[in-house]
């Protein structure tokens, strides 16, 4: 890599329309952005940093975009995440961050830390016993609930069925043996809705309501994007979510219930956008590309912050060793 410019990793295996958006918008900032696969990365004590970056990235980055981290083996996953660890423990800015990503990428541990800091979320439960799963539907089908089962690490929609009264609880194989289990939140007017709202450095970036084919409201599952203005209990619930799972960004899933009630569904913190940018005007890139900068990275002539200077100085002291 050239030495001027700020050297941008964007860790993806699949590049893709995000790939692209990100890069362009870093070299409109006089950033280099390159790609970085966390599966070629390794940990080589014999250089002075202790991890190669695969074979085209000779020394550390200045920052690092976490664009997706691939799924694998649970040694592949934690060798891959032990890696965003590593580079953040080297003074590399990563964004979002592996605590972040282990925070939210596992979705019992996101309900366990949005409902002990209060942020409303629907009553959930993370089990490996199906007889204690089974129970635990027994329980809210009494109380007139359906209940929704999801991979615990899933996204985009997958995987997930609604459970309604006397329906079988799924082998748990299928789950990965682990149940997680949500209460089902009927939507307000009984309309397949429910809404993303994008935070970005703290801020409201930009929002939209998905009105799904059935009651999963993924863009991925067929959902119809229409923007709207977060405020209020959107505003308010994003910002809070994303404040007690310490994101950089984040995609927040948030159901405004039957009963008013807003509910933070889930939190996902290697957010797609192709769907809120179709019906968003501003480029959602360039401003992540924006706040990764302003908040992470040493701009020449303006004064560093402390993580900057960490950043700097371990930039400074340690080249990495070119792999195979
Ligand atoms: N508890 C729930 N009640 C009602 N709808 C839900 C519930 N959980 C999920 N959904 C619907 O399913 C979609 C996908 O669920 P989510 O938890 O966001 O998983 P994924 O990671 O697959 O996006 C949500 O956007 C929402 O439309
Ligand atoms: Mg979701």
């Amino acid at each position: 890599m050239q030495t001027s410019a700020r050297a941008i990793a964007i860790v993806t295996d699949d590049p893709g329309w995000h790939g692209r958006q990100l890069v362009k918008a870093f070299a409109a900032r006089d950033c280099r952005a390159a790609f970085l696969r966390l599966q070629d990365c390794s940990f080589d004590l014999a250089g002075s940093a202790g991890i190669v970056l695969g074979t085209d990235w000779a020394q550390l980055p200045d920052a690092v975009f976490v664009r997706g981290v691939p799924g694998g083996t649970l040694e592949q996953v934690i060798l891959r995440l032990d890696v965003l660890h590593a580079l953040k423990l080297l003074g590399v800015p990563v964004y979002n961050d592996g605590r972040a990503i282990e925070r939210t990428v596992d979705k019992a541990m996101t309900s366990f830390l949005l409902h002990r800091a209060g942020v409303p979320t629907p009553p959930t439960w993370a089990c490996e016993d199906a007889g204690q799963a089974q129970a635990r539907l027994h329980a809210e089908w009494a109380q007139g609930h359906a209940v929704v089962i999801k991979p615990l690490f899933g996204s985009q929609g997958e995987g997930l069925r609604r459970l309604a009264s006397g329906q079988p609880l799924p082998a748990l194989d299928e789950y990965q043996g682990v149940a997680y289990l949500q209460r089902f939140v009927p939507p307000a007017g009984g309309v397949n809705r429910d809404f993303r709202v994008f935070v970005i450095g703290g801020r409201v970036d930009c929002a939209m309501a998905r009105f799904g084919t059935d009651w999963i409201n993924n863009v991925a599952q067929g959902a119809r994007c229409e923007a709207v203005a977060a405020g209020g209990d959107l505003e308010r619930l994003a910002l809070d979510a994303v404040r007690v799972l310490d994101m950089d960004y984040a995609g927040v899933d948030i159901l405004i219930g039957a009963d008013g009630r807003a509910q933070v569904l889930e939190v996902n913190s290697v957010p797609a956008w192709y769907g809120l940018q179709s019906v968003t005007e501003h480029r959602i890139a360039e401003r992540l590309a924006d706040d990764l900068l302003r908040r992470h990275v040493h701009v020449p002539g303006r004064r560093a912050g402390p993580v900057q200077d960490a950043a700097l100085h371990a930039a400074a002291g340690l080249a990495l060793a070119v792999g195979p």
